[in-house]
């Protein structure tokens, strides 16, 4: 064989496996397709054209041998328009907004229902849902409000790990915001419609939506999946403290506690917002230009006194870490050893980060104790830096005289040399 049939033969085989397999992957999908009209529910109304609007194949129920009849009801393996959908059958038609947690709950309320399928599956959404503001509203007729179709569609169904879904995390927010976000909606319930805007500039819509972080929260990590409802005073601390646990236990165990759950100031929210959280810094306590604490404390008091005092303590200490910082990078480039200088370092960073977790005690022995050890910690690094500039210098000078004398020796065997010559 010579090169070109080698080739044409190469071709045919590919032709002849991809004609192969294309093949087996028609068989495949209408042997699919027959398993599930065997159903005589989508056989009939895929047959006739009248599948529901986004339908999809992937639904979770689907999927799982649910069909039609498991929501809608009646008989599926007639194929007796009259027969199938009748009464008798058990069908109950299209619900109504009202009637719809209920059509869903008939199996997920029902745990001998659900445990067939998954052994430890929860089954207090319904319950969950009507304690919410969306429940409590349906159920006195607001037609305007969240069902669980709204959040989960009723034909395309999937579960919340599947990064297609309306629940997915990053794809909360607009799920969501297909009502929240409507201003004309909003406003019947003077309620505003910019939480899903300002969520997505504050650090967590940020660290979701932007990094893809999905350690962050999407808007039922505070607000609960079904019992979707502002948080209140106690609550808010405590959901802001699931992720955030230090800020919680210095805050709850702080003078400031009490006197904020007397006078119903919300915790976490006062001074960081709720959505459009800002990253934050040491200038929020600067009483100067800030008025996270001002806004309570006057000057002369305990808070204001304290305000003062974090923001110089932090202050000093973030202008110490970056000129550690630079000085060690400093010495790695003059070639001198900056290992100790970068340990003593990570010692001055963890100062600085947990003084400023330490600010939610608003105790300040403690952060001064903490940002003290931080100082002490960069003066000890800058000592080491110092040492290692001496001995560099010490280098050269050292240097610069073994090459003098090698000059001179060179200079001295040349004249030798030139000397002998003569
Ligand atoms: C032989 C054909 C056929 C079969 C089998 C059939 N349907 Fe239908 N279905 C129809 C037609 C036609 C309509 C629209 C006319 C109507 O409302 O009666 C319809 C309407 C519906 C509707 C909308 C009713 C409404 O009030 O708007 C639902 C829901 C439905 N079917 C579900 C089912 C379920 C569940 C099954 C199986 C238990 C089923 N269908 C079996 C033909 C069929
Ligand atoms: C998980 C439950 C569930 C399953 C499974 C389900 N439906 Fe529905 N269906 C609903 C709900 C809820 C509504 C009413 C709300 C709406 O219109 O989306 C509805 C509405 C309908 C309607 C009337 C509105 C429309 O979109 O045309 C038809 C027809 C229908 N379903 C047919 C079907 C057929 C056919 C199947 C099987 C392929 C099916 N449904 C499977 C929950 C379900
Ligand atoms: C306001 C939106 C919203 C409404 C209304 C809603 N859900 Fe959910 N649902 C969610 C979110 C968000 C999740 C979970 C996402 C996650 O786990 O990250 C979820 C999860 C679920 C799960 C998975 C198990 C679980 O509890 O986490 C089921 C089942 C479920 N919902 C059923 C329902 C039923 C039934 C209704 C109506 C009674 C309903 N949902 C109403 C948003 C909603
Ligand atoms: C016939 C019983 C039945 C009905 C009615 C029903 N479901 Fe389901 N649903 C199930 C089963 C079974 C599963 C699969 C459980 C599993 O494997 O996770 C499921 C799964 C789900 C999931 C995914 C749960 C997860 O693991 O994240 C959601 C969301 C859901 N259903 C919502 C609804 C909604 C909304 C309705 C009403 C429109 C509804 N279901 C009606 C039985 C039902
Ligand atoms: C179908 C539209 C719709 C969807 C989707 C929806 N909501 Fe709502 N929601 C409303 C309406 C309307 C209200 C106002 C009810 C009232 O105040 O009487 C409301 C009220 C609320 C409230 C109470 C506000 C207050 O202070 O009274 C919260 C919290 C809330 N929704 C969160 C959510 C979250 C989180 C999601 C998404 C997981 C969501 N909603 C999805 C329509 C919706
Ligand atoms: C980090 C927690 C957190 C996240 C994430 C969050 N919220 Fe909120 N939300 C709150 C707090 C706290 C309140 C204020 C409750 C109060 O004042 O009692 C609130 C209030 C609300 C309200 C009532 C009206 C208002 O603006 O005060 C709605 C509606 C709402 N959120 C919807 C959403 C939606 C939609 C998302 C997702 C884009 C979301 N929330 C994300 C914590 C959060
Ligand atoms: C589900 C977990 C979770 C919940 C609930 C939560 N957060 Fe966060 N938060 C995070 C994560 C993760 C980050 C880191 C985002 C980043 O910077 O990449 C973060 C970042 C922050 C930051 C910025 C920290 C920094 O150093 O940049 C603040 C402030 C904050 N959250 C406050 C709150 C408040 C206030 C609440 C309650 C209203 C709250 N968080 C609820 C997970 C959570
Ligand atoms: C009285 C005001 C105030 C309250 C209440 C408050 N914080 Fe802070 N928080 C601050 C200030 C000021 C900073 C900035 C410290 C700095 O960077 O110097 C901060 C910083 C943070 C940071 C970033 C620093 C770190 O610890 O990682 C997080 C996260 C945070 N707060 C979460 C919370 C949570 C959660 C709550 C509720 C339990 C809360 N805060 C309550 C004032 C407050
Ligand atoms: C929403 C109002 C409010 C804000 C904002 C606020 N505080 Fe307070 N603070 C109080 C109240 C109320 C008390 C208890 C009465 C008192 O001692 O003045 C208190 C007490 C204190 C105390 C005295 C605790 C003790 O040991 O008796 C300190 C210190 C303090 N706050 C620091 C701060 C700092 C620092 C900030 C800013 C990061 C701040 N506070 C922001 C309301 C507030």
């Amino acid at each position: 064989m010579n090169i070109n049939t080698k080739f044409i033969c190469n071709i045919f085989a590919i032709v002849l496996v991809f004609t192969a397999i294309t093949f087996a992957n028609d068989n495949l999908q209408s042997a699919q397709n027959s398993k599930k009209y065997t159903d005589e529910c989508i056989k009939c109304h895929s047959e006739n054209d009248m599948m529901p609007e986004h339908f999809s194949e992937n639904d979770i129920h689907l999927q799982n041998g649910l069909s039609c009849a498991g929501c809608h009801g009646g008989l599926s393996t007639s194929a007796d328009e009259e027969i199938a959908m009748s009464k008798k059958n058990g069908f109950v038609g299209v619900p109504t907004k009202k009637e719809i947690p209920n059509f869903c709950g008939k199996c997920h309320s029902d745990i001998s229902k659900m445990q067939v399928f998954q052994a430890r599956i929860s089954t207090d959404q319904v319950s969950q849902y009507y304690i919410s503001k969306h429940g409590m509203q349906l159920k006195i007729g607001n037609k305007d409000v969240a069902t669980c179709i709204d959040c989960h569609t009723s034909h395309s169904i999937l579960p919340a790990s599947d990064t297609r879904s309306t629940v997915y995390a990053a794809n909360i927010p607009n799920t969501c915001n297909n009502c929240h976000g409507n201003s004309d909606l909003m406003n019947k319930y003077n309620l505003k419609s910019n939480q899903v805007e300002e969520y997505s500039k504050g650090v967590h819509g940020i660290a979701l939506l932007e990094k893809h972080d999905n350690s962050a929260p999407a808007c039922n990590d505070c607000h609960g999946n079904h019992g979707a409802a502002p948080p209140g005073v106690k609550s808010i601390s405590h959901i802001c403290g699931s992720c955030h646990v230090n800020n919680m236990n210095f805050f709850n165990n702080s003078n400031m506690a009490e006197p904020f759950a007397g006078l119903e100031i919300k915790a976490c929210e006062q001074c960081h917002g709720n959505h459009l959280i800002a990253k934050p810094s040491d200038e929020m306590l600067n009483v100067k230009t800030s008025t996270t604490c001002t806004e309570c404390h006057d000057k002369g008091e305990d808070g204001y006194i304290a305000s003062e005092m974090f923001y110089e303590k932090l202050t000093q200490l973030s202008e110490l870490y970056d000129s550690t910082k630079a000085m060690s990078e400093k010495i790695a480039i003059i070639g001198m050893n900056n290992i100790e200088i970068e340990y003593e370092l990570k010692n001055v960073k963890q100062a600085l980060i947990q003084s400023r977790t330490l600010v939610h005690t608003f105790d300040t022995s403690k952060v001064v104790g903490r940002t003290n050890e931080g100082v002490l910690a960069s003066l000890n690094a800058l000592k080491l830096a110092d040492h290692e500039i001496e001995e560099h210098d010490n280098r050269r000078i050292g240097y610069g005289i073994s090459t003098l004398i090698l000059i001179l020796l060179a200079g001295a065997l040349y004249l030798k040399i030139k000397g002998l010559n003569t």
